[in-house]
């Protein structure tokens, strides 16, 4: 294994424990502190594992050309990602309209780390050098706990927000 595969298998522990929580949540109904517990540890989790891998991976590969568009992507990905779980968390856990949001950013996540572990990882590996590795392993997992010490559910609905 390169290390670059090692950096990319990190990556992948997280989301398959985001996958455990989701199926979690989903057995979930009405308001309970089980549903309130697990949202706000999925996205706590989240909100840090993304902020982690822009600040980690991402930064580097928007830097290199063939990897930049991608990347804007991907990052797009992470503020609607956040628009969906603040908006979640703004909505009555016990009306039909919670569920309802929670599936759709259940499969719109699922999407985007399929999508980042099928399509994006392999093609990243091709563009890391020694120094970017190093780089990536310093910064994730330092950057991941501290993003985590700070991460915060923030309740608003959608199209509430300042734009
Ligand atoms: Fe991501
Ligand atoms: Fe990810």
């Amino acid at each position: 294994m390169t290390d670059a595969q090692g950096i990319f298998k990190r990556l992948k522990e997280d989301h398959d424990h985001h996958r455990e929580l989701l199926d979690q949540m989903a057995d979930t109904s009405g308001e309970t502190e089980h549903r309130k517990e697990l949202l706000e540890k999925f996205t706590k989790e989240v909100k840090s594992h993304a902020a982690a891998e822009e600040q980690a991976l991402y930064s580097t590969m928007m830097r290199k050309p063939p990897t930049t568009d991608d990347t804007r992507h991907s990052v797009a990905e992470h503020h609607e990602l956040n628009e969906a779980l603040n908006d979640l968390a703004a909505t009555d856990m016990s009306s039909s309209a919670w569920m309802a949001k929670f599936k759709q950013l259940d499969h719109d996540y699922r999407h985007h780390i399929e999508e980042e572990e099928e399509d994006h990882f392999p093609d990243f590996e091709k563009h890391l050098d020694d120094n970017d590795v190093a780089h990536i392993e310093k910064v994730f997992d330092r950057r991941k706990k501290e993003e985590k010490a700070g991460a915060e559910v923030t309740p608003e609905a959608k199209g509430e927000g300042k734009e």
